[in-house]
């Protein structure tokens, strides 16, 4: 692994086109936002890894997590300007840029993990990921994080506790909407903003997967977690559409192939990730979980019918029947 230390002590970012030309290294800067230990954190690494040894080390994948480099505010920009040539944000955060995209946090539409499933391998996700052409992004694929539960710093079951209550979301106008007919008050941050949001009293709760929560250690301060699965966490992978038409066949391939080898892996590890960190918050005595019976559920429900109404006339009907037909 020479190479390796080479190749990370001498490459800086920018990155730097000629120096790649003339040691035909090719490195990918690959951005995100979360913590190692987590679907998108381990999935990056492992992505890495294969794309190392398909390529007999020719690319290199460099990683840099925890919002180090780019936050949600600028990591799209970034990656359209090729600071970076990969990020994999929540298909919530590209929803400014692809309102259809919304379909995809409909609250309480996609059920259980084998839906999920086919919705991100489906039909469906294939045309949303091309979409990302007419922002001239190349998108690869889907990966998983599993459901959405809600964590808060009073208890929130039923449907009234939503009263008042400032919820982090991410930024997107239908996650907006669900807060808003719950009668919270919803406040788009960053995800590298939470800990600091919550430490100094500006939010009460933000609906996240566990794992998200778990790994940065937000429960330490919302101590209720409900576990509604109300709404989907997936990651769309892209990568620069420019860098991308300029590597050759070959190493698309190597790109693809990897991305296509670990989805099955990718998507049974979010589940391990969310399953095994809420036996450790279960253990956690400073942390009440609570899961939402099908009366409070009905009424949450009930409370956000109007957000059905409101997206059958702003989403492609064609995509509401595709992922209708997925989920059946
Ligand atoms: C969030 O902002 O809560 C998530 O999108 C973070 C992530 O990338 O999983």
């Amino acid at each position: 692994f020479g190479y390796r230390q080479n190749i990370f002590s001498e490459t800086e970012l920018p990155f730097d086109e000629e120096q790649q030309g003339l040691n035909e290294q090719i490195t990918i800067h690959f951005s995100h936002v979360v913590a190692e230990n987590t679907p998108k954190g381990v999935a990056a690494e492992k992505f890495a890894k294969l794309v190392e040894e398909k390529s007999n080390g020719k690319v290199i994948v460099q990683i840099y997590p925890n919002g180090m480099l780019y936050n949600d505010e600028n990591e799209l920009e970034a990656l359209q300007e090729n600071q970076v040539q990969m990020i994999a944000p929540t298909i919530s955060k590209m929803t400014t840029a692809l309102p259809d995209w919304q379909l995809l946090d409909l609250p309480f539409i996609i059920d259980n993990e084998s839906q999920l499933k086919e919705i991100l391998n489906g039909e469906l996700s294939a045309e949303l990921l091309k979409e990302l052409e007419t922002i001239n992004i190349k998108g690869l694929t889907f990966w998983n994080n599993g459901f959405k539960q809600i964590a808060s710093t009073t208890p929130i079951l039923n449907v009234e506790q939503f009263k008042g209550i400032r919820i982090r979301t991410m930024a997107s106008d239908i996650l907006h909407l669900q807060y808003e007919l719950l009668d919270a008050k919803p406040i788009a941050t960053s995800f590298g903003d939470v800990y600091y949001d919550l430490q100094h009293g500006s939010i009460d709760a933000q609906e996240n997967t566990i794992s998200n929560i778990y790994s940065k250690q937000f429960h330490t301060m919302e101590h209720y977690i409900t576990l509604s699965n109300h709404g989907i966490l997936a990651y769309a992978v892209m990568i620069n559409e420019d860098f991308w038409n300029s590597l050759d066949e070959e190493i698309k391939e190597v790109i693809t192939d990897s991305l296509a080898e670990m989805q099955d892996w990718q998507f049974e590890k979010a589940m391990q990730f969310n399953k095994q960190n809420l036996a450790d918050l279960k253990e956690n005595t400073d942390v009440e979980i609570y899961k939402l019976d099908n009366d409070p559920k009905e009424q949450w429900k009930k409370q956000l019918q109007p957000i059905y109404r409101h997206y059958e006339d702003k989403i492609d009907e064609h995509y509401l029947d595709e992922l209708f037909k997925e989920i059946q």
